[in-house]
């Protein structure tokens, strides 16, 4: 299993990032940066943040506390002043400036945390007003991106846009496949990667559901775990995992991810079967509205 992806600008993405905007880690600063630095010393190469978790800063000092080049480190951020204040045109280029000098660098990718960030309407002029900081060197070589759009967001942006899209980070695992069909057609028309957010939903917030026998088993053959074995399936398929730790053991079970013997199709094929036949999404404050659920059960 290869640990980094190719995007369709040709950047070569780390397929494992370590995030900052779990609960306990945005309440706590101090957290992030000294976690963040253990990721890093551990192996990790991308880091996850946001404006609204409140960790830029830390994601910074994580680096420079870990004594890695910061070339060696991948970092998304996301545009997202706070939960519910819309980003205007006129704020655009000051609060991309503010998040610059909060890391400390201009960012390997930077996304639109949600369609609800730019006013009603104007996802497409937020979009091209991101190129032009691109282009006139504000974000001079960063990637763009969004998240938690629904299809017709990506429609939006895929209308005027002159800079590709790259990634779309989502919550994204075998529970949501279903759901997800019509988004992860236009990824494939549009060749963007999918960065997997909340990849260990189907064991930590919907345990006992139907693909739990089918990791232990998979994971019990292979001498992992359920989780480990979870990444794997999210990596294989194409995708980042965008996942996070506060313990030392998980982070450095993480950092080894990569030296576990690749699944098989057949275990890959398993476990989307499984997934598939149920609907659960944890994280529903953004992709629900507009975007029916399938008629699937919650396995429950
Ligand atoms: N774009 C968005 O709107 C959005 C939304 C949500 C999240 N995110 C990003 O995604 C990141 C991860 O989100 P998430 O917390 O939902 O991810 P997750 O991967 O579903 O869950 C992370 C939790 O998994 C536990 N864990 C780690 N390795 C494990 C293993 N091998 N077995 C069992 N448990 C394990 C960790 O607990 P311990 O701490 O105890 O190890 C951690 O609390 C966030 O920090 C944020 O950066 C983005």
């Amino acid at each position: 299993m290869s640990s980094t992806l190719k995007l369709s600008n040709g950047k070569v993405i780390p397929a494992l990032a370590w995030g900052n905007g779990s609960s306990g880690l945005t309440a706590s600063g101090e957290m992030a940066a000294t976690l963040g630095a253990a990721a890093l010393q551990a192996g990790l190469t991308h880091i996850d943040t946001a404006q609204m978790y409140f960790t830029e800063a830390e994601t910074g000092e994580a680096i420079r506390n870990a004594g890695v080049d910061r070339v060696n480190v991948w970092i998304t951020t996301k545009i997202s002043e706070s939960s519910n204040t819309k980003t205007t045109l006129d704020d655009v280029r000051r609060s991309v400036t503010q998040s610059i000098s909060r890391l400390g660098s201009i960012p390997n990718l930077l996304l639109i945390h949600n369609p609800f960030v730019p006013e009603e309407g104007r996802i497409g002029e937020f979009w091209t007003y991101l190129e032009t900081l691109v282009m006139d060197g504000t974000l001079e070589g960063c990637s763009l991106g969004f998240s938690n759009f629904r299809p017709q967001d990506i429609e939006e942006v895929m209308k005027v846009a002159t800079i590709a899209p790259v990634c779309h980070q989502l919550e994204y695992h075998p529970y949501v496949l279903a759901h997800l069909e019509p988004v992860l057609a236009l990824h494939r028309k549009h060749n963007i990667v999918a960065e997997a957010y909340g990849p260990l939903t189907p064991i930590l917030r919907h345990p006992g559901g139907p693909l739990r026998p089918v990791l232990d088993k998979i994971a019990k053959r292979n001498g992992s775990d359920a989780g480990t074995v979870l990444l794997q399936w999210i990596i294989q398929s194409g995708a980042v995992a965008v996942t996070t730790s506060t313990r030392s053991e998980n982070i450095r079970k993480l950092a080894k991810l990569f030296d576990q013997p690749e699944l098989s199709q057949p275990d890959m094929q398993d476990i989307e079967e499984a997934g598939r036949s149920v609907h659960y999404r944890f994280y529903s404050e953004h992709m629900t509205k507009d975007f029916p659920n399938p008629a699937l059960p919650d396995g429950k």
